[in-house]
């Protein structure tokens, strides 16, 4: 039975109610995209632009010096610099320093190969060997080939290209790619080429290292570089210091930039699980709030709730309904965000994790806000 009714624009009920329902979702969609772009300044970029400036200013002195023509009397002057950041996964290492390249107009053309920008960016191939993250910068350079090029051309290669495109910077991310091969011959040499593009005599480079927290200490070992060395870190997020903090993350994208309200999201037992269920990373944290925000615009919901951060962690981390910890009654503090999918597949003659929720409950101390103790 047809029941539609036409209308005098010729459009029938249904019509109109799909007409409706699309404008809902593109309104929904362009929300979205609104909260996946949004950037959220933090001290951290403070901290970070100041570092980067130290690293163009050491730089612009080594020129200077050279312009002077005065090379031999500054000595280690004319020699890289580096800088490293370090931080756990999902800690924002990659977004933030793209971030800062994109908008610092010492780096015009970043990310634009026919530009002529004076830094590059790899990503250290995984596994790494000192050959693979040479072909890496090779590439980033623009050179490519298909050739097989042995190690040491490689670098001769790479060193010769960095002067020919006048870079003067290079970024390196996921160092730890280079400590994962556990070949301490392997990191050695990795570890003797990076110094010897910082202290090339007629092109030296000025590097910028990140990763994971060990790669702090990739030049520990040389006195030389160690004192050309500055580091920024990147920590995991805690209740007692960065409560606001989230406060405000929550408050930026929800409020802000998806008109949701918030009011039931922002006492601190609740920040307390947030900040669990993203190990403390802040790029996790705000992954999870965007979730949370798609789960309530698909709801039509005109709040953010518990709820929708517990469906986006269910969709996150697999775990069982009743071990969801936005949802659970107790012990929420002893499930552990990364082994849901292991435990939902338990039954199954998947190894159980013996230390989940539930079984082990009292061994762990409930994690304490030192603010009210
Ligand atoms: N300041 C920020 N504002 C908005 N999103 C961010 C910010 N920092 C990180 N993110 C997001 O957090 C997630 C993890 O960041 P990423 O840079 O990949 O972390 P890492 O490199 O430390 O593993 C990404 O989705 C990224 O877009
Ligand atoms: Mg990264």
């Amino acid at each position: 039975m047809n029941t539609s009714v036409i209308d005098q624009d010729g459009e029938d009920t249904i019509a109109r109610m799909r007409r409706l329902q699309s404008e809902r979702r593109a309104r929904s969609s362009a929300v979205m995209a609104g909260v996946l772009s949004a950037y959220i300044t933090t001290p951290r970029d403070k901290i970070l632009e100041a570092e980067l400036d130290g690293l163009i200013d050491s730089f612009l002195l080594a020129q200077q010096a050279v312009d002077d023509g005065l090379p031999r009397q500054v000595g280690r002057l004319r020699e890289g610099r580096a800088l490293t950041l370090t931080g756990q996964s999902g800690a924002g290492k990659t977004r933030t320093l793209e971030r800062h390249f994109l908008k610092r107009e010492e780096f015009n053309g970043y990310g634009d190969r026919n530009a002529d920008c004076i830094l590059v960016s790899v990503s250290t191939p995984s596994p790494c060997t000192l050959r693979l993250l040479g072909m890496e910068v090779l590439a980033a350079l623009g050179y490519e080939t298909s050739r097989r090029l042995e190690e040491n051309v490689v670098w001769d290669m790479v060193q010769s290209q960095l002067a020919l495109r006048q870079v003067r910077f290079l970024h390196i991310d996921e160092l730890q790619h280079v400590l994962q091969t556990r070949n301490p011959v392997e990191i050695g040499k990795v570890q003797d080429t990076l110094k010897r593009l910082m202290q090339n005599r007629t092109w030296p480079v000025w590097l910028i290292l990140s990763g994971l927290p060990e790669i702090g200490r990739f030049f520990a070992d040389d006195e030389q570089v160690w004192r050309r060395s500055r580091h920024v870190t990147f920590d995991d997020l805690i209740l007692e210091e960065d409560a606001s903090l989230v406060c405000r993350l929550i408050t930026s994208y929800a409020q802000d930039k998806a008109h949701l309200s918030t009011d039931t999201v922002m006492g601190d037992s609740f920040i307390a699980r947030l900040l669990h269920a993203a190990l403390g990373r802040f790029g996790i944290l705000i992954e999870i709030i965007q979730d949370a925000i798609r789960e309530a615009l698909l709801r039509e919901s005109e709040a953010l709730t518990v709820e929708h951060f517990a469906a986006a962690y269910m969709a996150r981390s697999g775990c069982l309904p009743e071990e969801n910890l936005f949802t659970a009654e107790s012990h929420w503090w002893l499930i552990k965000p990364r082994e849901g999918l292991v435990h939902k597949y338990a039954g199954d003659g998947v190894k159980e994790d013996s230390e989940h929720c539930g079984r082990n409950e009292g061994k762990q101390p409930k994690p304490r806000d030192r603010r009210n103790p």
